[in-house]
């Protein structure tokens, strides 16, 4: 197999998990790293032993070694850094959210479909094999018509007012905040399983923590930063939200998204009635999907590849019992667009279902983009 080259812009917490996830492939190769200097990018790079360090976007996308760009900086410079890898002709695999807002998100469909190249975006949720379980059995209408859709996204890391993040300033991370980050997960994912789109919205998003106490140095997420130098800054994004859902079909739906939620640290969970059987997946215990009935007992299915259906044993690497986990899913999303690219193929082939698309994201922004400033804010 030919061997293809991939730059990771923006090494931070999420860039080194796309490094590990396509050194597994076995037919990556990971040529270069672009951080903010020259200085940042070789130590990074040094770090994860990847061979040339740039101090900016612009000389990654230039390499010729370097044919697919992975964009993994803070969301302010998803644009300027996918227009940048498409002007040079790159595929990009693009972390979420894909942009700041709906009419950005449009440009960058826009300006991929024009450079005819392969555009992906890491809903990595996607790529659990019992997603994929869920996913087959509401497809082959195991639990009948759907009726309701409604889950969570609740973490804790923010709870606090010495707690920050790019994320929480506006100017970085967009109007929104806790919906953008990881509600944005969420959306993708449960439009994925159930095969339907969310068409209407109606949101009360809050923002609890009022006021933070910004550190003098950026901090990764989920890490806490020093105390030394703190200034008190006023947050107007939101850190909790509240949601009501319409889906396509007319499937009703709820969702309470937070980063304020003590006890909750990736608290990513959904669940799908259907007029003859239930779904429940939580990312927490993710080798573990609940199937509830009227009429049978309940019951819960245990990853295991001998059990699952065809499509979800395709996302499956160990027998039961062996547990697969968060980088397991990262690493199967790797694979699908990957495996893609490999191939040849074009945005108009088919494609396997853990690779989501710019088009993907701009469908859901263009139904219900959140509006700005958000419909109500409450503190
Ligand atoms: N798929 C997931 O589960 C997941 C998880 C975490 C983050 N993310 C997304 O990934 C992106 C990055 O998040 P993170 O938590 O890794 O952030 P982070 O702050 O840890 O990392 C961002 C990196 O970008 C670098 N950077 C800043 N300016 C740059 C520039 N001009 N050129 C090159 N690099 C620059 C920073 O130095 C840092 O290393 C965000 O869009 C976020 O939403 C996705």
């Amino acid at each position: 197999m030919k061997r293809i080259g991939m730059g990771l812009v923006g090494p931070g917490f999420v860039g080194a998990h796309h490094i590990d996830a396509v050194r597994r492939l076995g037919f990556v190769d990971v040529v270069a790293i672009a951080a903010s200097s020259d200085a940042s990018a070789r130590l990074k790079a040094d770090a994860l032993g990847v061979p040339k360090a740039y101090g900016s976007y612009q000389a990654l996308v230039a390499d010729p070694d370097v044919h697919v760009v992975h964009n993994t900086t803070p969301n302010y410079l998803h644009v300027p850094v996918i227009l940048a890898a498409l002007a040079s002709g790159k595929h990009v695999i693009s972390d979420k959210p894909l942009a700041m807002n709906a009419a950005d998100a449009r440009r960058l469909l826009d300006a991929a479909t024009e450079a005819g190249v392969v555009h992906a975006v890491t809903f990595n949720y996607r790529g659990n094999p019992l997603v994929q379980q869920a996913r087959e059995m509401i497809a082959g209408g195991e639990l009948g018509d759907l009726h309701f859709i409604h889950g969570a996204y609740l973490q804790d890391w923010l709870l606090e007012p010495t707690d920050f993040s790019w994320r929480l300033e506006p100017d970085k991370g967009g109007a929104s905040s806790a919906m953008g980050d990881i509600g944005s997960h969420w959306c993708d994912l449960v439009q994925h399983v159930a095969g339907r789109r969310i068409v209407e919205v109606l949101a009360e998003l809050t923002t609890v923590v009022g006021t933070r106490l910004k550190p003098s140095t950026s901090t990764e997420a989920f890490a806490r930063g020093g105390d030394e130098g703190r200034q008190p800054v006023a947050i107007h994004s939101e850190d909790l939200a509240t949601i009501l859902l319409r889906f396509d079909g007319g499937a009703k739906g709820s969702l309470s998204v937070g980063q304020v939620c003590a006890g909750h640290k990736n608290g990513l969970w959904f669940e799908v009635n259907g007029r003859r059987a239930s779904l429940r997946w939580f990312q927490e215990r993710q080798n573990e999907l609940w199937i509830g009935r009227r009429d049978a007992p309940n019951a819960t299915l245990l990853k295991d590849p001998s059990l699952v259906g065809p499509s979800a044993r395709a996302y499956t690497h160990l027998p039961g019992g062996h547990q697969e986990a968060w980088a397991d899913a990262f690493c199967n999303v790797m694979r699908d667009v990957y495996g893609f690219i490999a191939a040849g193929k074009k945005m108009s082939d088919q494609r396997p279902p853990a690779f989501a698309t710019f088009e993907d994201v701009t469908a859901l922004s263009a139904n219900c983009a959140l509006p700005t400033p958000p419909l109500a804010t409450s503190r």
